[in-house]
């Protein structure tokens, strides 16, 4: 990694595009990753902690510190995904068991350990999942949330509405109360919704050419697109599936490809019917303060672009 990479954690549930998330900031010089810290979500901690070293290990990457966070919610049960992503949580190729270790301690000590320790503004927090590790970290120690140089996170939806219920997306509505938590925390937050995340379609053409990159990485990944693609493709009608988790990455490797507006999100943590929902206040209607830059667009070819230059390099 460059001398000057760009210091980060990622926070993940990993899930096929957790995973891409991660292959993605392994594979670019410019992103030093301090540590993955896993998180229940798409599936249960004992498969998220797993598939992280999985994926570090097809990576090439076995060096990676991955820790395992928190098993449940906040406040509400665990609601998991395995419809989407396959009882694994990785279905798709058959990724074999890690040899690298879980590192001892507990995600939550990892994330404050770390932010007390490194220059205040030096590390950026990449969220993937629910948001419980976080937000238990900012609970445990208050402190962190100025050392926080930014925190870029898949979640919400608002123009798009939701991909568990209505109203929400599935980030959120596992874990509201963590995500109220965070969003309220003072943390330059960039927020990629499902509204810029259901235009990054993961195409049979797009899929090929990650196929075509010859390498056991191009292989993997095809094959976990294309596990992963299928339930939105049904629900969806389109040719692919949205590529969620890494925008995140592709954010901090060219922001340029994705615009949007700084406005107020808040988090529906008191009705049923709206559980979870991100409230944006795209046109600025309320006296609430902007929290979030909430992006809209995406240069989905770009991004795709760079995301195949990268997933070669491994
Ligand atoms: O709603 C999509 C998000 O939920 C993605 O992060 C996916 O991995 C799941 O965690
Ligand atoms: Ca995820």
């Amino acid at each position: 990694m460059a001398e000057t990479a760009r210091k980060i954690i990622i926070d993940t549930d990993p899930g096929q595009d957790d995973a891409v998330a991660i292959l993605l900031a392994l594979a670019s010089p410019e992103l030093a990753v301090l540590g993955i810290t896993a998180v229940a979500g798409n599936v249960p901690l004992a498969l998220t902690q797993l598939n992280a070293r999985k994926i570090c290990e097809l990576a090439g990457r076995p060096d990676t510190i991955v820790h395992a966070g928190a098993e449940r919610p906040l406040v509400r049960d665990l609601v998991t995904a395995e419809y989407v992503h396959g009882k694994s949580g990785l279905d798709g190729p058959d990724l074999p068991e890690p040899s690298m270790p879980l590192a001892e301690g507990h995600a939550v000590d990892f994330l404050v350990d770390t932010l007390m320790r490194e220059a205040p503004g030096s590390v950026t927090l990449c969220a993937l999942g629910p948001l419980t590790n976080i937000a238990l970290a900012l609970i445990r120690e208050p402190r962190i949330a100025p050392r926080i140089g930014e925190l870029v996170l898949m979640g919400g939806g608002f123009f798009e509405g939701g991909n568990t219920t209505p109203a929400a997306e599935f980030n959120i509505y596992v874990d509201p109360h963590a995500a109220d938590v965070v969003l309220r925390a003072g943390i330059p937050t960039v927020m990629m919704p499902l509204d810029v995340t259901h235009q990054a379609l993961t195409t049979a053409a797009r899929v090929a050419a990650i196929r075509d990159l010859g390498t056991p990485v191009g292989a993997a990944t095809a094959a976990l697109l294309e596990f992963f693609e299928r339930f939105d493709e049904e629900k969806y009608g389109t040719d692919g599936g949205p590529l969620h988790d890494p925008c995140v990455i592709a954010y901090l490797l060219n922001p340029r490809l994705f615009s949007g507006r700084h406005c107020n999100v808040a988090v529906e943590t008191g009705s049923e019917l709206t559980m979870g929902m991100t409230v944006v206040d795209w046109w600025r209607v309320t006296d609430r303060p902007p929290n979030a830059m909430v992006m809209r667009r995406i240069d989905h070819e770009g991004f795709f672009a760079l995301l195949t230059e990268r997933l070669a390099r491994l």
